[in-house]
């Protein structure tokens, strides 16, 4: 992958890697590791498939609803009342296809449509898997991404298509895509260098080994602006030397927030 992919599996969880690995053995019908590895030589497709495999994008619309309810009562007020007149600055990392940036864009326009007007959001979503991206550009979505959905939000800002829903423009138009590694510790190039007022990224590191998730979780509390928040997947904690930067804003959320210096 490293070589024909550009992408560093080495620091990620051994388990989770064999894992998805014996799956595309699995898939493909081969017996062994060497007999995988080399179908894997000869068939470039399956280099993608196995990319796929080993990327898991599985997300959906508000996943852990009550995350978002706390985001769209609480969090996303005070960051917007103290917004500077740039407007606020978002980030989620570990995107996949694009489900929790949208339900961030959708919660703006639920909070207020006319502070959503006067509080400009720039939004940047990013991912290390180029087809969860397309998909994500797209914007059409099947039943399964869309079970958290309630019915109100579906009419407002989907449109019925044949094998599902796909977002209106006006919700599109808040989100962009870019392609960014996580665990190479730098700024993605689309986005401003630092001062994220929020920042998503869940269920992304507990795919990593603990000492890259701690250098990578480091870095995204040097990007995020005093008073920012880090939202964190249920099974992902902040290490303990960062508990002085990063206090869980309300308890068992795994929403953190950085202290002002
Ligand atoms: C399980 S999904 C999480 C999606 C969403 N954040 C959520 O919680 O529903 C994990 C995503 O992290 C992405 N990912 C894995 N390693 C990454 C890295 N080094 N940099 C950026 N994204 C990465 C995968 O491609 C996948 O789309």
């Amino acid at each position: 992958m490293k070589e024909k992919r550009a992408i560093d599996f080495s620091a990620y969880k051994p388990g989770t890697i064999k894992r998805r690995i014996d799956l595309r053995l699995l898939d493909t019908g081969m017996p062994d590791c060497n007999a995988y590895y080399r179908h894997l030589s000869a068939d470039p497709a399956e280099i993608d498939l196995l990319l796929n495999a080993l990327t898991i994008n599985v997300s959906r619309f508000f996943r852990n609803p009550l995350v978002f309810e706390i985001l769209k009562e609480q969090i996303l007020p005070t960051l917007i009342d103290t917004s500077p007149p740039g407007g606020l600055r978002i980030w989620c990392a570990g995107c996949a296809r694009g489900e929790e940036a949208y339900s961030i864009a959708i919660l703006l326009k639920e909070i207020s449509p006319a502070v959503a007007a006067t509080v400009p959001a720039f939004i940047l979503a990013t991912d290390i898997d180029r087809s969860a991206l397309t998909f994500a550009a797209s914007a059409s979505y099947r039943d399964e991404a869309l079970t958290e959905v309630k019915k109100a939000v579906l009419e407002k800002y989907f449109i019925a298509e044949n094998n599902g829903y796909r977002l209106t423009e006006e919700i599109r138009s808040m989100v962009t895509f870019a392609w960014h590694d996580l665990a190479t510790s730098q700024p993605p190039k689309e986005g401003i260098f630092s001062n994220y007022h929020l920042i998503l990224c869940r269920n992304t590191l507990i795919y990593f080994k603990p000492e890259l998730g701690e250098r990578t979780m480091e870095f995204l509390s040097g990007v995020l602006a005093d008073g920012g928040c880090l939202v964190l997947g249920e099974a992902e904690a902040v290490p303990s030397r960062l508990h002085r930067d990063l206090r869980e804003a309300i308890p068992r959320t795994r929403i953190f927030r950085k202290e002002v210096a």
